[in-house]
Formats: C-alpha cells, structure tokens, sequence
C-alpha cells in the first residue's frame, strides 16, 4: 500500500466535486486495509473510507486520511439445488456484480442493475429500485472491526436494514469496514416485476416471457432515460430519501393536496420527494453549476464546477422550500463531509 499526499478527490467521488485529500491510499486487500489502519499516526488522522464515492458529497478538503477500496473479486462459495452463494470483494464495481449474476442466470439483483458505486457500500444505504432492496438477497456482510481490531461477519437479521438505511450508516458509522459481501442468488429466478412500469416496458418490448436478462436490459434502460450518467454529468444518485409518514399525518395532507401520489410502505405511507420538489418549482432548475435534475428532481447535479458547499446551498433551499409548502422534512440520503 502506497500513501499519497494532497490529492485531488475528483476522480473519486461521482458529484466531480474537486475536493482533497490530506493523505490517501488505494487499498487492494485485506493486508492493505489492515497496514492503511497502522498507519493512522494521530497527524494522519481522522480516516474516511471510500467505494465508488457515489453516496458522498464534499463540502471542503478532507484533512487526513482516505482509503479507497479497490478489492476485487466474484467467487462461487456454495450451492444447492435452489441458491448459489457468491462472495464478492468490497472494490467490485456494484453493476459488474449484477451482470455476472445475470450472465450466469442467477436471479435475484437483476432489477437492481445500473446503481453507481461499490458492492461493499451497497449494505451501508441498503441499495434499492424497482422493487427490490439489497437486504432480500444479503446472505453475509464482512467487516472489519477497527475498534476491535478483528474480521467478522454479519447476518442479515443483525444488520438493522430498513429504507436506504442499516446498522452501518447509523449505530456502528465508523466502526466496521466492509471488505465482503455474500449473496444469496436464485437459480430459479423469481422475476419482480410490479414496480411501475417495468411489465409495460416489456410489453413495449415485444417480450412476453422475461428471462432475467430481458428485465436487466429494461431497468438499464429505464434508468438510462430517468437518471443522469455520473460520468457525464455529476450526481450521486438520489440526495434526498422519500419522506416517510404515519396514515393520520397523511389523511391531513391529502384534504389539502388532493394531487398528492403516496406509496403505501408497511404501516407507513411514502410520498415521492420527486413530486414535492417539482412542486416547489425546483425541477430542472439550475443555479451556477449547482442544478435539479430535469427527468429526477430527487437528483442534484453538478454541471462541472460546482463547489460541495453550493450544492448543499441548493439542498437546504429545496428541505425549506418543501418544509414550508408542506410541512415534510426531506432527509438527506448523501453523505455530507
Ligand atoms: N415523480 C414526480 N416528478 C418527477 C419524477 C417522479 O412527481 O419528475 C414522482 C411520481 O409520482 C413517481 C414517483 O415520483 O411515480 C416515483 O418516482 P421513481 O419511480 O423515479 O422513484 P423515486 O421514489 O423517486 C426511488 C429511489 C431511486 C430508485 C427509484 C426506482 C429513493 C430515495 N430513490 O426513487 O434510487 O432508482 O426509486 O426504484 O428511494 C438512489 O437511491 O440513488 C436512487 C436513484
């Protein structure tokens, strides 16, 4: 492992945002992660982990250490008659993992094709489109302990999964890095298809009976037409999570904006923040070159310049604009540093 110093984060993170990093470190395996922790002398601290960089937003340097993981590896550890169990290095890029999966016919993560970033950051935010969450198809999470200083793996069950949500990104932040997750596939895959328009989009398609492949090809593009490509145009993907609210607290709302669309979500109901922002005018605005995406209002964009701090300007106008027309707090979905 080789420690650089006062690099540019450009290249690192999907926003483009031309923040840096005191010191940094490209971490290839196990022994790269263990030597990055030795060398966190206390001038080289406070550390930061980094996957595809596509859930992150910097506001300002970083000013001590970054360790990008970059372990590769897709491995078949087990099967029986219905379940393939693969295990896969954090460094993966998340939709390599995907089309391997689909290129052998294993189902499971098939609708979830095209998200950016890392197989070890999906279970942090609990990856989740069309239907289909991380967390249905997570057999094991492999961490690090940096506290303890000692390998483990979780199970699901202790993992906290909820809505882009999980023990990593909220109780254990900082405390465990992915290294490995393993996956549970279907070797008889169950299609999903009910979120949207996915069965019309086959229709559309000509297909009447979707292999897994046919479904990948349909999400790719459907996101392909929705959502920005990172490496054109900088995002991270959606910024703000989908206020979710009690059934009363939406009985209100909707006497007063009988348009409004909601997803039921368990007990819960979950209101499209892409709905709420249009709504406040925001779609498809642009300021300098901070911007609200024009299919996606959920996405902020960077138009090649934007500072981190301009686009959480633009953030914290729209969490106002939608608190004061509607009385929702839209949470941020990004990580801000
Ligand atoms: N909508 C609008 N205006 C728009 C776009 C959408 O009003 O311009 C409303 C419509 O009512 C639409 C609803 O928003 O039915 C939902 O839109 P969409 O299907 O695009 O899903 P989303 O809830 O906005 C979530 C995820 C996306 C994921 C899609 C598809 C979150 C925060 N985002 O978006 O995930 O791709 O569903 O499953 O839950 C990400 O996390 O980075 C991400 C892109």
């Amino acid at each position: 492992m080789q420690v650089l110093e006062n690099i540019s984060l450009k290249p690192y993170n999907t926003f483009g945002i031309n923040a840096r990093a005191k010191f940094f470190a490209e971490l290839h395996s196990d022994n790269d992660i263990a030597a990055f922790f030795s060398s966190l002398t206390p001038e080289r601290m406070p550390f930061l982990i980094l996957g595809g960089g596509s859930n992150i937003l910097f506001t300002k340097d970083f000013e001590g250490s970054v360790g990008c993981i970059r372990s590769k590896g897709i491995v078949k550890l087990m099967e029986d008659d219905s379940h393939v169990y693969l295990k896969i290095a954090a460094g993966e890029v998340w939709d390599d993992v995907v089309k391997y999966a689909v290129d052998h016919g294993w189902g499971g993560i098939e609708n979830l094709s095209l998200i950016p970033g890392n197989a070890g950051t999906g279970p942090v935010q609990n990856i989740g489109a069309y239907g289909v969450e991380l967390k249905d198809v997570i057999y094991s999470v492999e961490v690090a302990d940096v506290i303890a200083r000692h390998y483990r793996a979780f199970r699901p069950a202790d993992c906290e999964f909820g809505y882009r949500s999980s023990i990593f990104k909220k109780k254990a932040k900082d405390r465990f890095i992915i290294t490995g997750i393993c996956l549970k596939l279907d070797k008889q895959p169950v299609l999903k298809l009910d979120y949207g328009d996915i069965r019309q989009e086959l229709k559309n398609a000509g297909i009447n009976r979707p292999s897994i492949s046919a479904v990948r090809d349909i999400i790719i593009k459907i996101r392909s037409r929705k959502l920005p490509d990172p490496s054109i145009l900088g995002n991270a993907g959606s910024f703000f999570m989908n206020p979710v609210i009690s059934a009363d607290d939406f009985a209100r709302l909707i006497r007063q904006f009988p348009l409004m669309p909601s997803f039921r979500s368990g007990d819960e109901i979950k209101i499209p923040g892409a709905w709420l922002i249009e709504q406040c005018g925001f779609k498809g605005k642009r300021f300098g070159d901070a911007g609200v995406h024009g299919q996606q209002p959920l996405v902020l964009v960077n138009y090649g310049s934007a500072t981190g701090a301009e686009i959480l300007a633009l953030a914290e106008k729209i969490i106002g604009s939608v608190n004061r027309k509607f009385g929702l707090r839209m949470e941020k979905e990004v990580n801000i540093f």
